[in-house]
């Protein structure tokens, strides 16, 4: 991969971190060292944060890998972590959660409130027969009831496995049968897009279609009409008439907390199991290090959705470990209008803005003016995650965002990872537009070639996870033999995430997307995330994507999709115009191997609900196959768009 990565280390661009944020910060440099004197005591130390019953024996066992246990013999109790014992110290009139709801209604939720909201919520799935070790399902919108369905699992020891919101009678049932869930916790429905969007007929189809579910409690959220069968409870006439005393009991760290799916790119879904102390001592810690997070002053918004892992340890555990005051937001970007998420900053004076590369790339399509209009002064600590962030992308949320004060941490990480294990620290860290940087204390990460050896500076290959940490999943729900294949084969002694990433000359960290997304131009391996950040550094173009298509000469050839800016002219010879241009761009910026051969302008991108661009499908046009499965697709009118756009393009 080397050759071809000119343009990312010759990016010169160095932010280093405000100085009175530095001098406050709540992790300074010397952690990294801390760390690596002794890396186990590290944890341990980290794992003090938390209240255990009962404390542990012994930090790591690594005799049986790749099946870690972390402070094994130790107890506690999530929920009680994340909520009781704020209250317990005082802070029970503190807001957990300004929620704004997309019409614009709102809920203040403190600590107190959570507590009795939890604390019946687990009352009410005690009457249902729900006991430890049992698996709930949550399909839920974006409202507190889901923190509390989540906590009130984490409360009594069941397994919690959220189910995204948007995700199918097919999905839901599926993940039902392999979890073998008892019970769903779900809405009515949620607002979206200006208008409630049901849940609940998902659910009953999915109840129906499996048989294996006793009951369904439901959340009236849009008070839209719903059928209803002898398995049904209103939340409303159960959790809220339950006794609001619960007295949280000690569960052993290894006990199996959440699973989640992750759909993959192929194959069935995948059940990622994380489990408790050792889960909750890494997010709280890199909650409290990579936001900066001042519980007193900050207010903390991540703008995920709690059916993504991100939600589950940014959103829930990991703030809530650590007495945040957080933004929940409901809805959508553009409702009612595309000032929306800056207008829940400004009314909010969010201080610490955790998003995705996908919005950020939208927010930049949509214009400047637009974040221009409001009062963004309270943000200090801006967080990406999800995808790589393009150099571009990067700088635009820096100026346009961050008004050219608050440091970017661009955080890597994966469902299976369970917290942030590549970042900069917003007090420690000089920043460069588009890096991850450097693993954060206490996590070894390592670029490897195809022999497993360690990449030099400047070199690329795959990205390695060479020690285990403290919320590393602990398998797949029902098939060991599915992780160690999956994680632990391809390199002996390493955990394989499937990424690739390149080191730069003072060995900062640049992920390049998945492996399959490495395309092989004429013998030379090219990234689709390399290319993408050329076209995008290009003036005219707000977002793009590349595929590898099947090519005669070249064995593969690079087709780009490209999204051009809202001011820009794109139609007829200008169109024409800008095409030649970007493509002579794209040489300039990478070499001429790296020159597309087709480039089309299209107004959208297929996306699936998570925000990761389907590149099968743009393979599909590319290669003028029909399309492939179009099910999890964020909107699936994209294709057809694409297409006529395609048919008018030739
Ligand atoms: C994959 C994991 C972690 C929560 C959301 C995604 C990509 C994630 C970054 C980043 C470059 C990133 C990787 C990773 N990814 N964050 N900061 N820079 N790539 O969780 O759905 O499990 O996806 O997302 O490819 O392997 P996920």
């Amino acid at each position: 991969m080397s050759e071809t990565l000119e343009n990312l280390s010759s990016e010169t661009r160095r932010f280093p971190p405000p100085a009175d944020l530095a001098a406050n910060a709540n992790v300074k440099a010397d952690a990294y060292a801390e760390a690596a004197t002794d890396r186990l005591a590290f944890w341990a130390k980290q794992a003090e944060r938390l209240t255990w019953a009962k404390p542990w024996d012994q930090i790591l066992d690594w005799s049986n890998p790749p099946f870690a246990k972390w402070f094994v013999g130790g107890e506690l109790n999530l929920a009680y972590n994340c909520v009781d014992r704020h209250v317990e110290a005082g802070l029970g009139d503190r807001v957990a959660i300004h929620w704004e709801g997309e019409p614009g209604d709102t809920r203040t939720v403190t600590y107190s409130d959570l507590q009795k909201l939890v604390s019946q919520a687990a009352n009410t799935l005690l009457e249902l027969g729900v006991t430890a070790g049992d698996r709930v399902m949550i399909y839920m919108p974006m409202i507190p009831e889901a923190a509390v369905a989540m906590l009130a699992c984490a409360r009594i020891g069941a397994t919690h496995s959220v189910v995204f919101g948007g995700f199918s009678v097919d999905a839901l049932a599926t993940r039902i049968e392999d979890a073998s869930a008892k019970v769903v916790i779900t809405a009515d429905g949620g607002y979206r897009r200006g208008k409630p969007s049901a849940l609940k007929p998902t659910v009953d189809e999915a109840v129906a279609r499996t048989g294996r579910i006793e009951h369904v409690l439901v959340v009236r959220r849009t008070g839209q009409e719903v059928a209803w069968t002898d398995k049904d409870q209103w939340w409303h006439e159960t959790v809220e008439q339950a006794s609001p005393e619960h007295q949280p009991q000690a569960f052993d760290s290894e006990h199996p907390l959440f699973i989640l799916y992750t759909s993959g790119t192929t194959g069935k879904p995948k059940g990622i199991l994380h489990t408790t102390g050792g889960y909750l001592t890494q997010t709280s810690y890199t909650h409290h290090a990579v936001f900066d997070l001042k519980p007193e002053t900050d207010v903390y918004w991540c703008t995920a959705d709690i059916g993504w892992v991100t939600g589950h340890s940014y959103i829930v555990y990991g703030p809530l470990s650590n007495g945040a005051t957080q933004v929940m937001y409901e809805g959508t970007p553009d409702t009612p209008d595309r000032g929306r998420f800056w207008q829940i900053v400004d009314k909010y004076k969010v201080s610490i803005l955790y998003t995705a590369p996908t919005l950020i790339r939208t927010m930049m399509k949509w214009g400047d003016d637009i974040p221009a209009g409001y009062d963004l002064s309270s943000l200090r600590v801006l967080g990406s995650v999800g995808e790589p962030i393009n150099p571009e992308a990067w700088m635009w949320y820096r100026q346009h965002v961050g008004r050219e004060r608050a440091p970017i941490v661009d955080t890597w990480w994966q469902t299976e990872t369970g917290s942030i294990m590549i970042s900069p620290l917003p007090g420690v860290t000089e920043t460069k537009p588009g890096s991850a940087m450097t693993p954060l204390p206490g996590i070894g990460a390592d670029v490897i070639d195809d022999q497993a050896q360690s990449v030099p500076n400047g070199g690329g290959g795959f990205l390695v996870l060479t020690e285990p940490w403290p919320s590393m999943l602990r398998g797949i729900w029902g098939d060991d033999q599915r992780f160690i294949d999956t994680y632990w084969s391809r390199f002996e002694g390493f955990y394989f995430a499937g990424d690739g990433a390149k080191k730069d000359s003072d060995g900062a960290l640049w992920l390049l997307g998945r492996v399959d997304d490495v395309m092989l131009v004429s013998g030379h391996n090219i990234s689709t995330t390399e290319v993408e950040s050329a076209l995008v550094s290009h003036p005219s173009v707000a977002e793009a994507a590349v595929v590898g298509a099947t090519d005669p000469t070249t064995g593969q050839a690079i087709v780009a999709f490209t999204i051009p800016r809202g001011n820009v002219d794109a139609e007829g010879d200008a169109g024409e115009q800008l095409i030649k241009d970007l493509r002579d761009h794209v040489a300039k910026t990478l070499g001429p191997i790296a020159k597309p051969r087709q480039i089309l302008l299209v107004t959208e991108l297929p996306k699936t609900r998570s925000g990761k661009i389907m590149r099968r499908l743009l393979r599909d046009v590319a290669e003028n196959r029909s399309l492939g499965d179009v099910t999890t697709l964020q909107d699936s009118t994209v294709m057809d768009l694409i297409s006529s756009g395609l048919k008018t393009a030739k």
